[in-house]
């Protein structure tokens, strides 16, 4: 009998990842996912820790679910498995299983291969099961094939874990050390997706450029070694990888960019601050001018790469003189978009005893100063397509209706008024105006794409798929 399946998804794209394939994992067991939480057998929250309030809106989260939890009981005799996972999970286990006794199972990223023996546990016990170790072996290895692809365009988990030890961020902690899959298994996962219609796969990681997954003859293979061979990949249109350090950024990916056409012009590179004093605090272990640098090497490399990156204001000790630092940085640099946040005190990582802690209104007042010089180069960066044609695939209905709306290479999100029936297909866009989060335009008819360009039509270019 098929049982309903809802997950709840805070946090990275690596979270929206593990929840699918949590649903690949419990598909045999019978369950199937559905959009509400009311009704449904099993309800996992997938949390994330990164900043602030994140334990918070978990516990109310679980309040409103004990309602759904008690009806189900009571209407329909029928137990639901409420389970938390991620990194919420991982670093406060012990207290949500002490706050939300009704809680069944807790597990953190590392375990929810082993879901189908939690559940049944969790049917047998009368607790909570609680598995937030950190098993020797890899989940990726138990992991069923991913069932139920859909649309054009999917992430790929080819790294995971942190040891790079930045003193404000819980990835270390709650993800755990640095691990790549081998390649192979890379390689086999892709060519599925693309098989099952997938024609831009995002490789994701939270240091993905320090990849260096196994090979068959001992060696490893580096992300750049990786992203060739994922181009050999017949109907594999566009690869993209996030997020990236700095310091992991070597010139033979560098170099990938300019070779490889499926490789997008589009780049996460956070740098977190510009004052050199602010990044060695940080651990970080280069300084602004080296970022400076690689962001010009990078720009020989490939000319018209978008560059997005992550920031925090008032990071313990951060001066006026620090800040205005990171503005000369983001004025140097020039972002297509970027992320940007005030330092949050994260239990257990460094920073956070740091006893020159940054005022609350001095960190807002730095916010907005910066979301506001991001704003505008965001908005400058979409300006300077209006009138021009790019390649969109469309994977999503838009927001009204009659509306489809998809990627450009420089990853824009790009509406059009257009037929259903183009999603999952990479059709020429005349830009037509811009805004600060997205670009309207209008499927152009005369012109075909091939790989990021776009060419008039003529018959020699008639066959290539639009
Ligand atoms: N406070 C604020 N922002 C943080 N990030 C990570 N840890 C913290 C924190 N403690 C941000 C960083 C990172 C992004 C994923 O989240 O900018 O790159
Ligand atoms: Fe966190 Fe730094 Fe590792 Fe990124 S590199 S996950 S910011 S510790």
């Amino acid at each position: 009998m098929s049982k309903k399946l809802f997950i709840k998804t805070w946090g990275c794209q690596m979270n929206v990842y593990d929840s699918a394939r949590m649903a690949d994992v419990l598909a045999p067991l019978g369950y199937r996912p559905v959009d509400d939480a009311d009704g449904a057998d099993m309800v996992i929250l997938n949390t994330c820790h990164i900043r602030e309030k994140a334990a918070e809106k978990v516990f109310s989260e679980l309040g409103r679910l004990r309602t759904l939890k008690d009806r189900k009981a009571v209407v329909e005799g029928q137990r639901m498995i409420l389970a938390v996972a991620g990194c919420v999970a991982q670093a406060e286990g012990e207290e949500i299983v002490a706050r939300a006794p009704y809680v069944d199972i807790v597990f953190g990223p590392q375990t929810y291969h082993t879901l189908p023996e939690m559940v049944a546990r969790a049917h047998r016990a009368a607790g909570a099961v609680l598995n937030t170790e950190f098993p020797a072996e890899s989940k990726f290895d138990h992991l069923p094939d991913e069932a139920g692809i859909e649309g054009a365009t999917a992430f790929l988990a080819v790294q995971e874990g942190c040891d790079k030890f930045c003193t404000f961020c819980v990835v270390p902690y709650t993800r755990g050390a640095e691990y790549s899959r081998p390649a192979a298994q890379v390689l086999a996962e892709a060519r599925r997706l693309v098989a099952a219609g997938v024609r831009d796969i995002n490789l994701l990681g939270q240091n993905v450029n320090a990849y260096h997954g196994a090979d068959a003859d001992g060696g490893t293979w580096s992300l750049a070694r990786l992203i060739y061979a994922l181009a050999e990949i017949d109907g594999l249109e566009r690869i993209r990888y996030t997020t990236s350090h700095p310091r992991d950024m070597g010139d033979d990916l560098i170099a990938a960019h300019a070779a490889v056409p499926q490789l997008m012009p589009y780049l996460h590179l956070p740098i977190q601050a510009g004052s050199d004093r602010i990044l060695a605090a940080m651990n970080r272990r280069h300084t602004a001018d080296d970022y400076r640098r690689l962001v010009d090497k990078l720009r020989t490399a490939k000319p018209d790469l978008a560059l997005s990156g992550d920031f925090i204001v008032g990071y313990p000790g951060e001066s006026d003189a620090d800040f205005a630092a990171t503005l000369r940085l983001v004025q140097d640099v020039g972002y297509a978009q970027a992320y940007s946040f005030k330092y949050s005190p994260r239990p257990g990582t460094p920073a956070a005893v740091d006893d020159t802690q940054v005022p609350e209104d001095v960190k807002s007042a730095r916010l907005s100063a910066l979301q506001q010089l991001l704003d505008a180069q965001q908005a400058a960066f979409n300006q300077g397509f209006v009138g021009r044609t790019v390649p969109v695939l469309f994977d999503r209905a838009g927001k009204r209706t009659g509306q489809i709306q998809g990627r450009s290479p420089w990853m824009q999100s790009v509406y059009v008024q257009a037929p259903e029936r183009l999603l999952g297909a990479i059709v020429p866009v005349r830009i037509d105006s811009a805004h600060t989060n997205s670009l309207a335009g209008t499927v152009e008819t005369g012109m075909v794409t091939t790989g990021t360009g776009v060419h008039p039509l003529s018959p020699a270019t008639m066959e290539t798929r639009a």
